[in-house]
């Protein structure tokens, strides 16, 4: 596979990205009122349709996955959410330890909890994600809201962005931003020294024909986020949520790229990404599991131009 030629010229870094592992435990400590709630029918899916079988390599992918992330000597790690199945706080905490959340010796990294880590309201209200993943969540933030949150790494800004929530019917997938949220984001941004702004969250804006998920699975605020994105600079929208990977250039529609790394884990989908970032230009690498080697390989390579203004070289004379 060619290695794309560095524009020497330019700061380059390099950013994984891995999404969706949905890893489980044997016990995971049901309730009593665990009976009444969405999890019931999460657990459901998770026997009866199939999501179980789907998910069976998951643990030995994450291994897998966690030293292929090592090998790329990536500056930092991306993770979009998703790392349970059913929000449980032992699910959460076998997920956080083993990707090793908190080891020292892995590079700064960026969470941000999916809709499977948010699945009760009480897991929320507890802050359970983000007690497992505080290693990965710390930033510039506004205040003491958690949400959003900025990282620099090299020339360009890592911003967290939640856009899960906990939905009370069963057939709501749908995930928000929230106009107070937005509020903090935009003030945020008007603090961060200049640089591609890179968001990190759960939620797609949009699939890769520009058009929304369908109703009861989008991201409820996608035409706000647009507008957002177009006003206040958003260079890159990285996700997760959809487990197939897929990646899109800006648009008159929607006139940022947007990427989903899909699902690092469920069998067949399960791969990642690697963005060699060379000023506001892009080079993806998409890394795929190959069974028959057991590890992670190049299966291909994209060019991405970031949204933004470029950062001008100095050719005052
Ligand atoms: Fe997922
Ligand atoms: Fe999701």
């Amino acid at each position: 596979m060619d290695q794309p030629s560095q524009q020497a010229e330019l700061p380059t870094v390099r950013i994984a990205h891995f999404s969706d592992i949905h890893l489980t435990v044997r016990r995971p400590g049901w309730k009593l009122g665990d009976r009444l709630s969405k999890r019931v029918t999460g657990w459901l899916n998770l026997k009866l349709l199939g999501r179980a079988a789907r998910f069976r390599h998951a643990e030995a992918i994450t291994d897998s996955l966690l030293a292929s992330l090592l090998a790329t000597q990536a500056d930092a790690w991306a993770f979009s959410g998703d790392a349970s199945t059913l929000a449980f706080p032992a699910e959460l905490e076998h997920a956080a330890k083993r990707l090793q959340v908190g080891n020292a010796n892995l590079p700064p990294a960026v969470a941000v909890p999916g809709n499977h880590d948010y699945y009760l309201a009480s897991v929320v209200r507890d802050q359970v994600f983000e007690a497992a993943f505080q290693a990965w969540q710390q930033g510039i933030r506004i205040g003491s809201h958690t949400y959003p949150f900025a990282v620099r790494v090299g020339h360009v800004w890592l911003i967290a962005v939640n856009s899960a929530r906990s939905t009370f019917w069963v057939w709501d997938a749908t995930g928000k931003v929230g106009s107070q949220q937005r509020h903090r984001l935009r003030e945020l941004l008007q603090q961060l020294a200049p640089g591609p702004r890179i968001v990190v969250s759960h939620y797609p804006i949009c699939l890769a024909n520009d058009r929304p998920e369908p109703r009861w699975h989008r991201l409820r605020d996608w035409k706000e986020m647009i507008a957002f994105g177009k006003e206040h600079g958003i260079s890159l929208w990285l996700h997760g949520h959809k487990h197939r990977f897929y990646a899109r250039s800006a648009t008159a529609e929607v006139p940022f790229p947007t990427v989903c790394a899909g699902s690092a884990t469920q069998t067949r989908l399960w791969g990642y990404n690697l963005y060699q970032i060379s000023g506001y230009q892009a080079v993806l690498f998409r890394y795929q599991y190959d069974p028959t080697l057991k590890q992670f390989v190049i299966h291909k390579t994209t060019t991405l131009n970031l949204a933004g203004n470029p950062i001008q070289p100095d050719n005052t004379s």
